[in-house]
């Protein structure tokens, strides 16, 4: 079953700081993503991979092309079209988006902030705090820092928290920006397990990594891409 269909997918930026200068982002993207897999987007820097995911976040609006969203109940819903009502919905419910960076709000603890995703779909707390304990645990977060703020946590700590916040009730997709960039290899393979697990559960991801081992245990395709600037 195919979750997500990008069609000649393009991608410019007018920089108004630059009189209006126009950058490209990236050119003519193809992909199919079917249910439960794991896409990779490599290439070097600059080559459009961050701006690719922010486009089908719609965090940026797409330039042309086509973005095909496919529901579990058949329907199909194009995320370069969409309004912000329906784009709002996919991201509480069918879309998640992973960065390397955990957004911190002052005086909210690591198990708070990974429980309330469970919590907002329906799990008791008792429940939502116990998983989301033995997630962080899994991901080496020491417990006697799971009742403090992120605020003060090292990157790598600050990062694990992010993806156990990002994994913990999955969406159907899932859009990972170098989740693990700055995590250790016992770390980034067990970030890697957890994924396969999410595969497993029918959960697709669009996924760039830094660390090429992870990228081809984890993929079941390589997107290339080249500059195009
Ligand atoms: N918001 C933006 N405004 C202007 N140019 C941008 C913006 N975002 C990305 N770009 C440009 O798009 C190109 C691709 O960037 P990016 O997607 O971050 O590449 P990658 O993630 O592969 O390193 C770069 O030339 C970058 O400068
Ligand atoms: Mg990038």
């Amino acid at each position: 079953m195919i979750r997500l269909e990008v069609k000649n997918l393009n991608k410019s930026f007018k920089v108004y700081t630059r009189g209006g200068v126009e950058v490209k982002g990236f050119e003519d993207i193809n992909l199919e993503v079917k249910r439960g897999e794991f896409l990779s987007l490599f290439g070097p820097s600059g080559a459009g991979k961050s701006s690719i995911l922010k486009t089908l976040f719609r965090t940026y609006t797409t330039t042309s092309g086509n973005i095909i969203f496919h529901r579990d109940d058949g329907s199909t819903i194009d995320i370069s079209s969409a309004t912000e009502s329906q784009i709002l919905s996919l991201r509480k419910d069918e879309i998640g988006y992973v960065s390397q960076f955990l957004q911190i709000l002052p005086r909210i603890s690591a198990v708070d902030i990974v429980s309330e995703q469970l919590i907002i779909k329906g799990e008791s707390e008792l429940i939502a705090r116990t998983k989301a304990k033995e997630l962080l645990d899994f991901l080496s977060i020491r417990e006697e820092l799971f009742d403090l703020s992120p605020l003060t946590f090292s990157g790598g700590e600050q990062q694990r928290v992010n993806i156990a916040k990002g994994i913990i009730a999955p969406k159907s997709l899932l859009l990972l920006d170098e989740p693990t960039a700055s995590l250790d290899k016992t770390n980034t393979m067990k970030v890697v397990e957890k994924l396969k697990i999410l595969k497993t559960q029918g959960v697709s991801m669009v996924g760039i990594f830094h660390d090429l081992e992870a990228m081809e245990i984890i993929s079941d395709s390589i997107y290339e891409l080249k500059r195009v600037n």
